[in-house]
């Protein structure tokens, strides 16, 4: 069943209270709701039944205004439950019974590791009582929860704890209440055997909330970096929005099996272990990092997705493309901003330039959907990140704060939609967004088409820039979007060049870089008084979420990568000749010659000290595999792969001295630390580490060897193991990946890292080796994060192991499919992903893709999830 937008009806009726009280038992769980109701309005279905939403739930008793309901009284359809004849105003009370200890879909109330938490977003509150579970109605919440005291001393909801006590049995009870009306998919409940770790933030005007993180109690000492993040968040979002915390106290729930990162809810954020647990000894930099930008994520939530929430599940990029937005100003203020820029730029173009490509395609704000899981995705997130960072580019840091200021003030406690944030953002700044709005509607990746001409005799350089938005499925025909292109011009010493724009004004007031806006299909400018031929720098700082063609030459992309003041557009020239290279030796004999000034480049890089070190860590990624078969048309997997090693090894061999130089250098000074010169610091030195044993380096293999046996921090002995894992040292290899699961086998997050360098990797990770880890003691087909390390990882990233021309990683990939289908279809229907993109691939690849998606498509009972995202993929 398709659901249309253009569907969109206000609730015929709203309910203002809701009163819960749970009793918590090992065989089930008793959910007793009061809801005070009354019509909407603003409706003009005056005369429209009561329906509620309900999925899988036994209903016990049902009361409309005290007086008990029998089964005539009511309709229920299997998802809705349907009371006709209703009065103005009344009071409804339901009882249901659960099954939590049998929930493997962990959606609505489950349990994990012996404990009961939630997961309600975007529609798991019907799983626990019924409701009107839409973002639409918002009520004010007051919870119950009774558990055994002793396997459940800790019991917590959202907003404050009002009342507490004990009960007959050994049972006890704890009574939150919620100030805030919410939407339901906000609701949060956990009970557990779980220790605190407390700490007190002051907010702006002087209040003192209580911020609290609860963990297994064998996690008591990893909560710290999490904490650290909360309270630079807290801070952050004060400084930078002007947004103060509401509740007295504020709490985070880290839970093992959980299907997603994390979760907002309010006062009462869960979060999935391995994005909120961390120690020096267990977690890479990787994983603080992505720590500190998940809590920030959710806190910043409250304002973005709390009090101001969405309409419908149409306007889901509303907050998380806001949101989005939001954390990663945070990590780029704490860390590296041109880091950060090149990471989100990564993601985007690798990931969801192909979602942009493929069958799924959708924009910003769908016009329908079947399951609206299937649309938490890096469209809705990534690209509405980039659309807010868009308004905040064209209108400036001050009128987009007055804007921001202006939403929420203007929306506070309403469900409002993405149109209603541009309407804030024009009001406050003055400026016409109305084209502006179609980065909302038209799906698909707008492609630049970037051409120049030089006349030395005038000295006016003409830049023509022309773009196109691509169909994708039922969407034709689009109209062109507005683009702020950022662009400086470089002279043939590296200097930045005035970009005038005006033949009569004066040139030395002409900045150096500038945001054009482009509105229409094609645009040509000029820029005067060059009396040379400039090196354009384009689309700086990554400014639209775009494609970008403009001839190149290899000799422009070097001067570009050592002299382009931008330092996005540095590390992007860089990528640019990196991919020019392998694309020009893909399918060619083994013994074709490979780019000199490449290497020249890498050569620089290494030796220099000077950049901003982790500037120069990522410079000196190659372009992955993933990203090069994304630009790629037709993409022969198998050649991508061979080009993309032979470039490697071409040049770790012949930067042998100099990566044992840069090995050196970057180790022993500075101990460890988590701060951006220190992280840059082991990234290079594993980086050369990598590269040597990519190449069977005896003294790399020496010194990867010492490293994973002496490392005190994770980043350096997963650097050391990753290395060893992708050389042909297989003693080395089978050695140290025992030691490690001896040494981290009680440590569930550490497994899951060790899981993914093995299903990751073209030496560890062929498939007979994938199924012998799904055969490991260690793996769990019920929990998401082990399923994700092993399959998500292969299909994902395992590149060539996956699209094995014989076909076999796609008939494993259906297989574990089908197989998860039934007991977790969110967690199914993500897996499925690599082999929807059949169309793109080789003919001999996407023949066999394809029929491993019919043999889904034909599988019985398939879940609406999986369905929704095999039909799309077959039909397209
Ligand atoms: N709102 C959460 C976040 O981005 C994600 C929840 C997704 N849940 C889901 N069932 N898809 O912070
Ligand atoms: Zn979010």
């Amino acid at each position: 069943k398709t659901i249309h937008l253009s569907e969109y009806r206000v609730p015929a009726h709203l309910v203002d209270t809701m009163d819960l009280r749970f009793e918590l038992f090992d065989n089930g769980a008793r959910v007793h709701s009061t809801l005070r109701v009354r019509r909407n309005p603003e409706s003009s279905e005056v005369s429209a039944p009561l329906t509620l939403d309900g999925d899988s739930l036994k209903l016990e008793h049902v009361a409309l205004d005290g007086k008990e309901l029998a089964a005539g009284d009511y309709e229920d359809t299997g998802d809705q439950l349907v009371i006709a004849g209703v009065p103005e105003q009344f009071e409804l009370a339901v009882v249901t019974w659960i099954e939590p200890q049998n929930n493997t879909r962990l959606e609505g109330l489950y349990k994990s590791s012996g404990m009961f938490c939630t997961q309600c977003e975007a529609e798991g509150f019907r799983c626990i009582t019924y409701f009107p579970d839409r973002p639409d109605v918002m009520a004010r919440y007051r919870t119950r929860i009774e558990a055994d005291k002793s396997s459940y001393p800790v019991l917590l909801s959202n907003g404050n704890p009002v009342e507490q006590g004990d009960l007959e049995n050994g049972r006890h009870f704890v009574t939150w209440e919620d100030p805030f009306p919410k939407p339901s998919y906000l609701f949060a409940l956990v009970a557990g055997d779980l220790v605190e770790k407390r700490d007190t933030f002051t907010t702006c005007s002087g209040r003192d909330i209580d911020l609290r993180i609860y963990v297994e109690p064998r996690n008591a000492e990893k909560c710290g970096h999490a904490m650290d993040s909360l309270k630079r968040s807290m801070r952050w979002d004060e400084e930078v929005y002007g947004r103060e915390y509401d509740l007295d106290i504020f709490m985070i729930v880290a839970v093992d099996d959980f299907n997603m990162g994390a979760m907002e809810n309010k006062g009462l954020n869960i979060f999935n272990s391995s994005c909120v647990l961390a120690s020096q000894e267990t977690a890479t930099d990787l994983a603080y990092q992505r720590i500190e930008a998940i809590v920030a994520h959710e806190y910043f939530h409250n304002w973005s997705g709390n009090r101001v929430t969405c309409r419908d599940w149409f306007q889901l990029s509303l907050k998380e493309g806001f949101t989005v937005f939001r954390d990663s100003t945070f990590s780029a203020d704490m860390g590296s901003p041109t880091v950060k820029r090149i990471e989100d730029a990564t993601l985007l173009r690798t990931a969801q330039f192909a979602e942009d490509a493929g069958p799924m395609a959708h924009p910003v704000r769908p016009a329908s959907y079947m399951e609206i899981s299937n649309f938490y995705t890096l469209t809705i997130y990534e690209k509405g990140a980039e659309v807010v960072r868009m308004i905040h580019t064209l209108l400036g840091p001050d009128l987009f704060r007055k804007g921001s200021d202006l939403y929420f003030e203007r929306h506070d406690g309403q469900a409002v939609t993405t149109d209603d944030f541009v309407k804030a953002m024009e009001d406050a700044s003055g400026r016409d967004l109305t084209q502006f709005r179609l980065w909302y509607e038209q799906a698909g990746t707008p492609v630049l088409t970037v051409s120049d001409d030089y006349d030395p005799e005038q000295g006016v350089y003409r830049l023509t820039i022309q773009q196109s938005v691509p169909d994708t499925p039922g969407q034709t025909n689009k109209k062109p979007q507005h683009i702020p292109f950022a662009l400086g011009l470089l002279g043939t010493e590296g200097d930045a060049l005035p970009l005038q724009l005006d033949a009569a004004d004066d040139i030395g007031s002409a900045p150096t870089e500038r945001v054009l806006e482009l509105t229409d299909a094609s645009h040509t400018f000029e820029f005067y008084g060059l009396a040379e031929r400039p090196v354009p720098s384009l689309l700086r700082h990554f400014s639209a979420p775009v494609r970008v063609e403009y001839p190149w030459s290899r000799e422009q992309l070097v001067f570009l990568m050592s002299h382009d003041p931008d330092g996005f557009n540095r590390w992007d020239a860089g990528q640019r000749l990196a991919v020019d290279v392998i694309q020009s030796i893909v399918g060619a004999p083994e013994d074709a010659g490979i780019e000199p000034r490449l290497v020249e480049a890498y050569r620089t890089l290494l030796g220099d000290s000077v950049l901003d070190q982790a500037l120069v860590a990522k410079m000196l990624q190659l372009p992955s595999e993933a990203y090069l078969i994304e630009l790629a048309s037709s993409p022969d997997v198998a050649a991508i792969h061979r080009a993309r090693d032979q470039v490697l090894r071409h040049i770790a061999t012949s930067l042998r001295d100099e990566l044992i130089a840069c090995y050196h250098r970057n180790t022993g000074a500075g101990g460890y630390e988590i701060t951006p010169e220190s992280i840059a610091r082991r990234s290079l030195r594993n980086t050369a580490l990598a590269w040597l044993l990519m190449i069977n380096d005896e003294a790399g293999r020496d010194l990867a060897v010492q490293q994973f046996q002496e490392a005190d921090n994770m980043t350096d002995r997963m650097g050391a193991l990753r290395a060893l894992v992708n050389s042909d040292y297989a003693a080395e290899r089978s050695r140290a990946l025992a030691d490690f699961y001896e040494r981290f086998q009680d440590d569930p997050q550490v497994v899951e890292q060790w899981f993914s360098v093995q299903s990751s990797s073209d030496r560890a990770g062929q498939l007979p080796q994938i199924k012998a880890l799904l055969d490991h003691p260690a793996f769990d087909w019920k929990n998401p994060n082990k399923i994700r390390s092993v399959i998500g990882v292969f299909a994902g990233q395992n590149l060539a192991a996956f699209h094995n021309p014989d076909g076999s990683g796609y008939e494993f990939l259906a297989d574990q499919v089908c197989r998860l289908d039934d007991s977790n279809p969110q967690i199914a229907a993500r897996l499925v992903t690599p082999l929807t993109r059949w169309q793109k691939f080789a003919p001999a690849y996407s023949a066999m893709m394809h029929s491993a998606l019919k043999r889904i498509r034909d599988k019985a009972g398939l879940s609406a999830d999986v369905y929704e995202v095999v039909h799309k993929s077959l039909e397209a």
